[in-house]
């Protein structure tokens, strides 16, 4: 408890943290009598509000029931099969496999995938991606950690390298930054080097896609992933996704070879053993695959052109933000890591609802808040966002440009510890 003590503190005082959500109505959200305006939701896309996806699951309910209680591995009903062939063509990878969720995948793949071999985890991967290492690490591979976006450092670790498999773990669109590594060099690496590239695309898939010149905007189109945003193939990548963030389903995949997938269906334990997901998230990410094939370029240009506006607001306030992308994440570091409890509580009385990222979740440094924007986001809420990032900025102290660089002159800025 001692080394959590901030974040139990915060759980305990802040009304943003733990919190019960008595209603909602799209992306405002009901806590007690204070309505707010949501941008922790990572319902990208706004399917969870889409009235074709939610007026398609009783039908579905109807042929299969609640739920498939069979492990994958005893059965699965034929849906399971009908979306792996969509994720594939959409993705345009070989083969895909449905799990759960990303935890599971990353919990139970890593440690297939790296054998007795060895790991190389981005610095900031994912605390799920660390924990998959982490395993894998207790079945005897290797784990070592690169610098955060430096394929430099990646090479020279690889360079001096002995064991086989080798596995790079990375983020794709990283969850705190928002932006996104530079994969075709990743995956330059992975087969100069005879390793697999693995990458978390939790936030990308359904976001970014493939490029088109008449794209609506530059996110690319059919929202099918990094790799096919920066043009890359999948000769020696591996993608793990999950529809509960875009797609707003409990439901993840993997985009791999038919033979590796073979494997997985006898070697990962979430196959073998665990529920599967409700037949209303298999309904819902059916019937989302195909609003995102009707309407899911225009939600795009609607997240891209209300993430700007944001973006644009702290530009025009000086406010530094890590996100280089344009992508919907975008964080916010405060000058004063102890300023997070009156910060998000100003927040929270002026109606926005934020994810707080405090101590130990993102190093002292990095301590602020999180917003993420959505297509169900309406553009007052967005215009109400902008007002309230201008009253921050007169009351508190947020990072601009000068502090960042007394900082680095200064005592410094350690490495970054792994991400939330
Ligand atoms: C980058 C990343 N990976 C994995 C996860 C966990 O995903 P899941 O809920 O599917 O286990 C998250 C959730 O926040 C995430 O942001």
């Amino acid at each position: 408890m001692a080394s959590v003590a901030d974040l139990d503190r915060l759980k305990r005082s802040h009304p943003m943290l733990d919190a019960v959500i008595d209603e909602v109505d799209g992306r405002r959200i009901r806590i007690g009598d204070n309505w707010l305006a949501d941008f922790a939701s990572c319902n990208y896309l706004g399917l969870d509000w889409d009235r074709e996806v939610i007026e398609a699951v009783p039908g579905f309910l109807d042929v299969w029931g609640t739920h498939p209680s069979w492990s994958r591995l005893l059965g699965s009903p034929v849906l399971y099969e009908q979306l792996e062939e969509r994720l594939t063509e959409l993705l345009g990878c070989e083969d895909t496999l449905l799990l759960p969720t990303i935890t599971h995948i990353h919990m139970s793949v890593i440690p297939v995938l790296a054998g007795n071999g060895a790991i190389f985890m981005d610095g900031r991967a994912h605390k799920t991606i660390f924990d998959g290492c982490s395993i894998a690490q207790g079945h005897g591979a290797t784990v070592q950690r690169f610098r955060h976006d430096d394929p430099e450092h990646l090479e020279e670790l690889l360079r001096a390298c002995t064991l086989t498999p080798r596995v790079i773990a990375t983020d794709g669109v990283n969850s705190m930054t928002g932006n996104a590594p530079d994969v075709r060099e990743l995956a330059r690496l992975a087969r100069e080097y005879d390793a697999l590239l693995y990458v978390d695309e939790a936030h990308g898939f359904g976001v970014i896609g493939e490029r088109r010149p008449d794209e609506p905007c530059d996110y690319g189109v059919r929202g099918n992933g990094l790799i096919r945003h920066q043009g890359e193939t999948y000769e020696n990548v591996v993608i793990v996704a999950g529809m509960s963030k875009a797609y707003s389903s409990l439901l993840a995949f993997i985009g791999l070879p038919s033979r590796l997938k073979d494997v997985l269906k006898v070697a990962a334990p979430p196959y073998l053993f665990s529920g599967p997901s409700p037949v209303a998230s298999l309904a819902t990410a059916w019937v989302g695959l195909d609003v995102n094939e009707k309407r899911g370029d225009r939600y795009r240009a609607e997240i891209h052109r209300k993430t700007h506006r944001v973006l644009d607001r702290l530009g025009e306030l000086g406010i530094y933000t890590p996100n280089r992308s344009g992508f919907p994440i975008v964080e916010i570091p405060l000058a004063n890591h102890e300023d997070i409890d009156v910060v998000g509580r100003y927040l929270y009385d002026r109606g926005i609802y934020v994810t707080m990222a405090a101590y130990p979740l993102v190093p002292k440094n990095e301590v602020g808040f999180r917003l993420q924007v959505t297509a169900a986001n309406h553009d007052e809420e967005i215009e109400l966002l902008c007002e309230v990032l201008g009253e921050l900025d007169e009351r508190f102290d947020l990072q601009h440009a000068d502090h960042r660089q007394l900082m680095r002159a200064g005592a410094g800025w350690p490495e970054p510890a792994t991400g939330p």
